[in-house]
């Protein structure tokens, strides 16, 4: 079967990490009998170069004609004093937006063979994790009227949450839960806010309703914060808002220790979907060949799995990327303090390949 993905690499080490996710698809593809038919776009800083706008028509148009997108990062400081309206991170949330993108799924979870890099007190880490942050993607404060006052002295930005819009990421976050270990927690912060308060009861009521058989339970998003690092292996599904969700995946991937393994999967209700990891742009690495191929390469491999239903071959690179881990390969930001045989972009690339090509 032919898939058509549209590729966004944008900006600082996107275009070297997207080329490693793309090689990564190619050879699956060659041996399960797939084509992956890769076309490139422009967003972001890269965008602003070339266009004068962050998300040119023609991105959103070929995004929107694609089968699925991979996307590698967008923004850098080159791009930091470009009017609001103009930066690269709108980009992002263009494009989530037009692509009706309304759940995040954030997987962290502590890797058998890098259980060295995790930041968390060793008994804590010993107990395990693996947890998925289900993050509200297309509504909430991010989207919400902002302004200024007339003098300029006074700014405001508004939440607003419709039914709607926290039914159908709940939905996303309770079907999760049923495929993992049919647990839910819903982040909120009902004793303060009004949107939260809707939050929890629409929650609850999905929850009575439709999914009687997910153990439901609410948690604050202060205590939630912390429960993170204090108890991790608590947590199977988390459900929150956007800003809440953008704050904790944050968190929740540096306790693993390792930000540039995590990828993420963002889903609307077609089949397509957009894959990034969620590491940014890392303009202080770019172009030397120091960036970790694999979060992005295992964007690739969600792809396979939510938007494509290819668990099989999704299997396979998550299992060559686990294997190079495991034979003890690491590139700079993962590596052991004091090991010396780290390996550069391009080479933990040509190790994840020489499996893929087994
Ligand atoms: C993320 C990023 C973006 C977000 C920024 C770059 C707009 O932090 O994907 O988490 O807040 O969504
Ligand atoms: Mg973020």
């Amino acid at each position: 079967m032919k898939y058509n993905i549209a590729l966004v690499p944008g900006d600082g080490i996107g275009p070297e990490i997207v080329g490693a996710a793309v090689e990564a698809l190619k050879i699956t593809g060659e041996k399960f009998g797939h084509e992956f038919e890769c076309t490139t776009y422009l967003a972001g800083g890269a965008a602003l170069d070339k266009y004068g706008v962050p998300l040119p028509q023609e991105t959103v148009d070929g995004c929107l004609a694609s089968d699925s997108v991979l996307l590698g990062a967008v923004g850098g400081p080159k791009w930091d004093s470009v009017p609001n309206n103009m930066r690269p991170e709108k980009a992002l949330l263009g494009l989530r937006k037009a692509l009706g993108l309304y759940t995040n799924l954030r997987p962290a979870a502590i890797q058998p063979a890098l259980a060295g890099a995790c930041v968390l007190r060793p008994d804590i880490a010993a107990k395990g994790f693996d947890l998925m942050i289900v993050r509200e993607l297309t509504g909430g404060i991010y989207f919400g009227e902002r302004g200024r006052n007339e003098t300029g002295d006074a700014a405001y930005d508004t939440e607003a949450y419709s039914v709607m819009e926290i039914e159908r990421v709940a939905r996303r976050a309770f079907e999760t839960a049923r495929k993992r270990k049919g647990h839910l927690t819903s982040v909120d912060k009902a004793n303060v806010l009004e949107t939260s308060r809707l939050w929890r009861e629409t929650v609850h009521r999905l929850g009575e309703t439709e999914y009687p058989d997910v153990r439901l339970d609410d948690m604050y998003v202060d205590n939630a914060a912390m429960q993170i690092v204090r108890d991790p292996s608590f947590f199977d599904v988390l459900v929150t808002s956007n800003m809440f969700g953008d704050i904790l995946s944050d968190e929740a991937s540096q306790v693993t220790g390792s930000i540039g393994l995590l990828a993420s999967a963002s889903l609307g209700d077609s089949s397509r979907g957009m894959y990034e990891p969620i590491h940014g742009s890392a303009p202080d690495i770019a172009g030397k060949d120091l960036a970790n191929p694999i979060a992005t390469i295992l964007s690739a491999a969600m792809m396979l799995r939510y938007s494509f239903d290819l668990a099989e071959e999704a299997d396979y690179i998550e299992k060559a990327v686990a294997d190079v881990l495991e034979e003890g390969w690491r590139t700079a930001d993962i590596k052991a303090p004091g090991q010396e045989d780290w390996l550069r972009g391009s080479e933990m690339k040509d190790k994840i390949l020489g499996k893929l090509k087994g």
